[in-house]
């Protein structure tokens, strides 16, 4: 064979990869809503960036109608691109090929990727759609899963790794997106459980829809097993895009830095009367971060999930930082069950890689209730204390309104290891809300009153003037100042930059013992 015509063969045998599947499943797949595995690549990736590996490689299964069935590459295209310049390697399951279907070079595709992600700290992107375990394969396959799983864990902490779930994601397949930093999900086309709506009803009778068991909208709302729910395929793959900008390559590295025409000393006077006169009243805390932030972008992050509680990703003076805020306007920003594994887990990330925390507090106190200790709000509480206790990076405070009883101290309090404690004139800090506090202390004395109602409101007002304020605390020096609510972003940026080169750690172990 010449040379020229080696090439024409290599450049055949690269084309016939690119067929996927072949004409007929790649419109099926098109027929379904979805795009092909290089379609979503090309809209995810810098134009021209991919290079793809293991283009060649096919499965070694001559079994059950697997021999006539090879396709270069096998069922999942991987490789390495950019997203705005910046190394990223991705792995595309491609479901025109046997179903996406997972068998033994399938997974060690992925695995290989996660290896050289690992070794050269760049993100991992994975885009999931695929029909699970190849059934013709049997345990291989089960043991392909297992290996990205053990993949999956090895690289968290080291580089982020993002799924996004673009079809059927289906039984022990899950837990490699789950084992991930973020799940995103594109709405109509996209579920993910770990038994189907058939085994579902064999088992409990219950009839469920795929979409009512485990689409978009049920993982974003319901589980919290989905972090981002996007409106299409296109619109998932720009969010991810849009998320990397605000995340270091790998845990050794800062997160971009980020300038842009916010005017760091910029104050905001709407602040200043953003806290209703009357205590009981509600106030959207994302009107305050979105007055704050960089250009009022806020990249939200389990929006629809546990609204009571607000994570997000922002620039402040170009610099990236994980915002956490209790939400007045959703069950008063009560830290139930939900709320603290949400911000536990986000507080978590943002430690891991380099990313200061910022802390907006308006809590009243964690969920009473049985249904709440029955489901182990201590357990979940914990989590969100550990989170904040562990954490090493710059956090930096402050409190808007009520910061009551052990969620004054879970939240980022100075007493965790807060490095800047700041607080708004209006902030309310004590062991408990006024009314709760009256009722338990000056019981006997109200039923004694002429008029216990009247008296009631007395002692409410006494104790908000001697308890429910700043300036105890400040005393104390548990804050570091008081702050007029409209310089929020001049302060917040200035403490940001003040606390750029912190170095803190924890005692040297194996691991922590997270309450799980
Ligand atoms: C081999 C598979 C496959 C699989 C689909 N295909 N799933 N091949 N192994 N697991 C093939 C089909 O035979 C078909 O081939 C092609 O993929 C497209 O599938 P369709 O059924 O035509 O597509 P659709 O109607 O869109 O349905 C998609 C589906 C369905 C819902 C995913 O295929 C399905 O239910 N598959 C089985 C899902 C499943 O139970 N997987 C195992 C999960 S357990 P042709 O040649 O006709 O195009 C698991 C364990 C992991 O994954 C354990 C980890 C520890």
């Amino acid at each position: 064979m010449s040379s020229s015509e080696r090439i024409q063969n290599l450049r055949d045998r690269k084309a016939k990869t690119r067929l996927s599947g072949g004409p007929e499943r790649i419109e099926a797949q098109h027929q379904k809503g979805k795009l092909t595995a290089r379609e979503r690549l090309d809209l995810l990736l810098d134009k021209g960036s991919f290079h793809e590996t293991d283009a060649f490689v096919v499965h070694r299964t001559n079994d059950f109608g697997l021999d006539g069935q090879k396709f270069s590459g096998d069922s999942v295209v991987t490789g390495w691109g950019t997203i705005d310049g910046r190394l990223v390697y991705v792995f595309s399951q491609d479901f025109t090929v046997l179903g996406g279907s997972l068998g033994e070079v399938h997974a060690g595709k992925i695995c290989k990727i996660l290896d050289l992600a690992i070794k050269n700290g760049a993100p991992v992107i994975g885009l999931n759609d695929s029909g699970g375990a190849r059934i013709q394969e049997g345990v291989v396959s089960l043991v392909g899963y297992a290996d990205i799983f053990l993949h999956n864990t090895l690289a968290s902490g080291v580089v982020p790794q993002i799924s996004a779930i673009l079809g059927p994601c289906a039984g022990g397949a899950v837990y490699s997106p789950a084992l991930t930093d973020f799940v995103f999900m594109a709405r109509g086309t996209s579920n993910m459980f770990v038994t189907g709506p058939d085994v579902v009803k064999a088992v409990t009778h219950e009839e469920v829809t795929f979409e009512e068991l485990g689409g978009a909208a049920v993982h974003a709302e319901k589980s919290g097993v989905c972090h981002v729910a996007a409106e299409s395929e296109a619109d998932t793959l720009y969010l991810i895009r849009k998320l990397l900008s605000y995340l270091p390559q790998n845990n050794l590295e800062d997160p971009p830095f980020l300038p842009n025409g916010d005017d760091s000393l910029r104050t905001d006077e709407t602040l200043d009367s953003i806290i209703p006169d009357d205590p009981g009243k509600p106030y959207d805390v994302k009107e305050v971060i979105r007055r704050v932030v960089d250009s009022g972008q806020f990249y939200e992050i389990h929006e629809a999930f546990a609204q009571n509680i607000v994570v997000g990703f922002a620039h402040l003076g170009g610099h990236s930082v994980g915002i956490v805020a209790n939400q007045p306007q959703v069950l008063a920003g009560v830290l139930d069950i939900d709320a603290s594994e949400k911000a536990a887990r986000f507080v978590r990330f943002c430690d891991a890689f380099n990313i200061p925390v910022v802390t907006l507090v308006d809590v009243p106190g964690f969920m009473p209730g049985p249904t709440q200790e029955h489901g182990g709000i201590i357990r979940s509480g914990a989590k969100l204390l550990y989170a904040y206790c562990e954490a090493t990076v710059p956090k930096v405070t402050i409190v808007l309104r009520k910061a009551y009883g052990g969620a004054y101290i879970v939240m980022s309090s100075k007493h965790l290891r807060g490095d800047i404690n700041l607080a708004w004139p209006s902030a309310e800090i004590a062991v408990m809300g006024p009314a709760g506090a009256v009722s338990i202390v000056f019981q006997k004395e109200m039923e004694k009153a002429t008029d216990p109602a009247q008296r009631k409101a007395d002692l409410v007002t006494e104790y908000r003037e001697k308890f429910a304020n700043p300036y105890i605390a400040a005393e104390r020096g548990y804050l570091d100042d008081i702050i007029e609510p409209s310089e929020t972003r001049p302060r917040l940026i200035n403490a940001l930059e003040m606390l750029q080169n912190k170095r803190d750690s924890n005692p040297s172990k194996k691991h922590g013992n997270i309450p799980l």
